[in-house]
């Protein structure tokens, strides 16, 4: 048996891997500004993640939602407290896909409606609705296809608007990314995401806040749509949460109520999960990794801006993209392959930078450096010979 082909992968077998820096199978090391997409939030192999995931092992690894768990509620209440929503309810589930799915589901439940609006560019995930939800034709399978789905401009508040006064009352859920991830690196305006709490305040539909990407500390506040100074109903969390651990997430603001049976998952919530997202949130409140996001995001955003040759620095914490010029097309390549350096992309021109929310200042200054060297040969026409093409 072969694996099922439909990643298209580097040809590099990360053998090891210690807080920015991973090393391949023949000792070569690579910083690591891709964090593997988002997911590593504190370092790779922390000690204290390591640690609590080992002890937890020792104990007990799986039970499921048919006895107490008392480590979900012990995350439910650490993460209530980081997060700023001490009063919003925890379901967890496995993956971020998971989390958007549930979160749409729930919210039809509550208020018996099937409109969800999605904007353009968005990336919510791979399951039925997650990725009806999903600005991506390529994405959908013919089974997935459903007219329950409008997509509007991202960031224009009169479209809203319209549809709203349009149908309104027939809008179950509005869905939107507080930094576009796949999408680009397209920060929503604070503007916007307090028209849409308007709108649904105003109409009975639910804000659901996707946080897969931007949330989790990312962006320098909990969760970027934080940033509109307006609460969400309903926030979904995955890949940074458990810092590799799959584990994922939606907090549900109090007027939304549980049924039982209404939700639910085999594996969500495990102890073993549970110890890895709780390991992840002590380390960010005991590291202050969220003001570590602001300070070297801010380093980077602001060095980035002062290289000429790239465009429209955007972003928030390190959650960092930039427009790449035609000229320097393989500027990204060449990263990889002779500064040993990874990155994230966006088709069809844009570096996604989404390091471990440790990333120190010292790496982000190489970071700078191995980029402007590469510009330079990029530019000067002397593109050295690379490994992989
Ligand atoms: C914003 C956003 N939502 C949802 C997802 C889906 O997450 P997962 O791949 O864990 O299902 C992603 C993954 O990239 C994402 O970036």
């Amino acid at each position: 048996m072969n694996v099922f082909d439909v990643y298209p992968i580097n040809d590099i077998t990360i053998v090891k891997a210690k807080g920015s820096y991973v090393w391949d199978d023949k000792g070569e090391q690579y910083l690591d500004l891709y964090g593997g997409h988002a997911v590593i939030s504190i370092g790779h192999t922390h000690p204290h993640w390591v640690k609590r995931i080992e002890e937890q092992l020792e104990k007990i690894a799986f039970y499921s939602n048919s006895v107490k768990i008392p480590l979900q509620q012990q995350l439910a209440e650490k993460l209530g407290k980081i997060s700023g929503k001490e009063d919003y309810q925890l379901f967890l589930c496995n993956s971020g896909a998971e989390a958007n799915e549930n979160a749409l589901k729930l919210a039809s439940f509550h208020n018996g409606r099937k409109k969800v609006i999605a904007f353009s560019k968005a990336f919510h995930g791979r399951t039925s609705l997650a990725v009806s939800a999903t600005d991506n034709k390529n994405y959908i399978a013919p089974v997935n296809e459903t007219d329950h789905v409008i997509f509007l401009p991202f960031n224009d508040e009169q479209a809203l608007e319209d549809s709203f006064k349009g149908i309104g009352k027939e809008i179950s859920s509005v869905i939107i990314e507080g930094i576009q991830g796949v999408g680009g690196i397209n920060v929503a305006e604070e503007s916007f995401l307090r028209k849409i709490r308007e709108l649904c305040d105003k109409y009975g539909a639910v804000y659901i806040a996707d946080g897969i990407q931007c949330g989790y500390g990312r962006s320098g506040k909990f969760f970027s749509h934080d940033f509109a100074g307006v609460n969400a109903d309903i926030y979904t969390m995955a890949k940074g949460m458990g810092n590799g651990f799959p584990v994922a997430g939606i907090i549900i603001a109090p007027h939304i109520r549980p049924k039982h049976f209404q939700l639910g998952t085999t594996f969500g919530g495990n102890h073993l999960a549970c110890a890895a997202a709780l390991a992840v949130l002590e380390v960010i409140e005991e590291e202050k990794l969220m003001g570590n996001a602001v300070m070297v995001g801010k380093y980077l955003k602001n060095e980035l801006e002062n290289i000429q040759e790239l465009q429209n620095v955007r972003g928030r914490g390190l959650m960092i993209g930039f427009d790449v010029p035609e000229e320097l097309k393989e500027l990204r390549k060449n990263l990889l392959w002779n500064q040993k350096t990874f990155t994230g992309e966006s088709k069809p021109n844009v570096i996604r930078l989404l390091p471990s929310l440790a990333l120190k200042k010292r790496d982000a200054e190489d970071f700078i450096e191995a980029l402007k060297e590469e510009i330079l040969v990029l530019t000067k026409g002397q593109n050295v010979e690379v490994g992989n093409p």
